[in-house]
């Protein structure tokens, strides 16, 4: 099947109900995001049902915004494309669900797409797409990991977190430290007016390791410097435990990447998932592609965190299912 002219995409994996038109060169003509953290920042993290409940009510609303913002309608679009998984399995259905019905009352042809593939895909859109080969540091909230990509329609795991993911690490170290949700932005506003050697965090699995990761030490590190503070200090000193916390999590993602760079003959580098959103893991890894010469590809913040776009950009690389057979499709936990 040749690939489609404009992809409606659909993404519902976590918390934030999202629909994209993409063209077949990566063009994005829309890309809606509606985003639930506000109802979620009462629970300090993502409650899977209150998930669920928001995207069944968002989902048309926010497909018929991207299809109207791309000034198309359904009989424009030749494909739509699906998260499939990993994620939230109540949320994932959703979307799943939705672009199976879209799809069938058009016979069009539908694409499912791993959730990954997606943040790595969200190199491949305009302006100025990033051809492989290049090695991508993919960090969210449900996953941390550093992917060799040489196609356009997969890549290789060279090492991936042994615990917590790294955005997972920031949003339970804010909600320690009373912020809000999600924990990543929130500790990043905080940080700015921090000392990030006040503290002393632990880097990970310092030399050993290979190029896994590990969150849970800083994570427990943090918990300690809380208890030994108490309740007062610890709020006084809010802004020096997120800067050191972030320098932390930041500290042991380039220094992973910085590893894999010496042990690989990559030219280019790229960041994606939500942590990519990060500024101050943004201007680490400029430093570390400067001194080494090598190009790094850092695509806007919201094409980082959760979106559709993403999800269209990887499914113009891949396989298309044929109505009726993805009728019988599943979300993937
Ligand atoms: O990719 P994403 O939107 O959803 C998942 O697939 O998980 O990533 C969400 C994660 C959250 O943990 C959030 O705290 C983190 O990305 N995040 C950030 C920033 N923006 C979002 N972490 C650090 N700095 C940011 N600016
Ligand atoms: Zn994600």
């Amino acid at each position: 099947m040749s690939a489609p002219q404009r992809l409606l995409a659909v993404e519902t994996s976590c918390d934030d109900t999202c629909a994209a038109v993409v063209d077949r060169d990566g063009r994005v003509l829309s890309n809606v995001i509606s985003s639930l953290a506000a109802a979620h920042e009462r629970y300090g993290g993502v409650v899977p049902e209150v998930a669920s409940r928001h995207h069944v009510r968002l989902v048309n609303p926010v497909i018929e915004a991207a299809l109207a913002e791309a000034g198309a309608r359904l009989d424009d679009v030749d494909a739509l494309a699906v998260t499939r998984g990993p994620g939230l399995i109540g949320a994932l259905l959703v979307g799943v669900s939705t672009a199976k019905a879209l799809a069938a009352a058009r016979r069009l042809p539908l694409i499912g797409v791993d959730h990954l593939q997606g943040h790595v895909a969200a190199n491949f859109l305009q302006p100025d797409p990033l051809e492989p080969p290049f090695l991508c540091l993919v960090a969210s909230g449900g996953h941390t990991l550093l992917a060799g990509v040489r196609e356009h329609d997969g890549f290789d795991v060279l090492g991936r977190t042994l615990d917590d993911a790294a955005g997972e690490a920031l949003d339970k170290a804010a909600r320690l430290l009373g912020l809000g949700y999600p924990g990543g932005p929130a500790i990043e506003r905080l940080a700015r007016e921090g000392d990030p050697d006040a503290f002393e965090l632990p880097r990970g699995m310092g030399r050993n390791g290979g190029l896994d990761f590990s969150f849970s030490g800083v994570k427990t590190a943090l918990l300690y410097a809380t208890r030994d503070l108490g309740d007062a200090e610890t709020e006084r000193r809010r802004a020096d435990l997120a800067a050191g916390f972030q320098a932390a999590v930041v500290g042991q993602l380039c220094g992973r990447l910085e590893r894999a760079l010496e042990g690989g003959d990559w030219e280019a580098v790229a960041l994606g998932g939500g942590v990519a959103a990060n500024g101050s893991l943004r201007e680490r890894a400029a430093a570390l592609c400067e001194e080494r010469a090598l190009r790094l590809k850092l695509v806007p913040g919201e094409l980082c965190t959760d979106n559709a776009a993403m999800i269209g950009s990887a499914a113009r690389f891949l396989d298309a299912t044929a109505y009726p057979e993805y009728l019988a499709w599943d979300a993937r936990v």
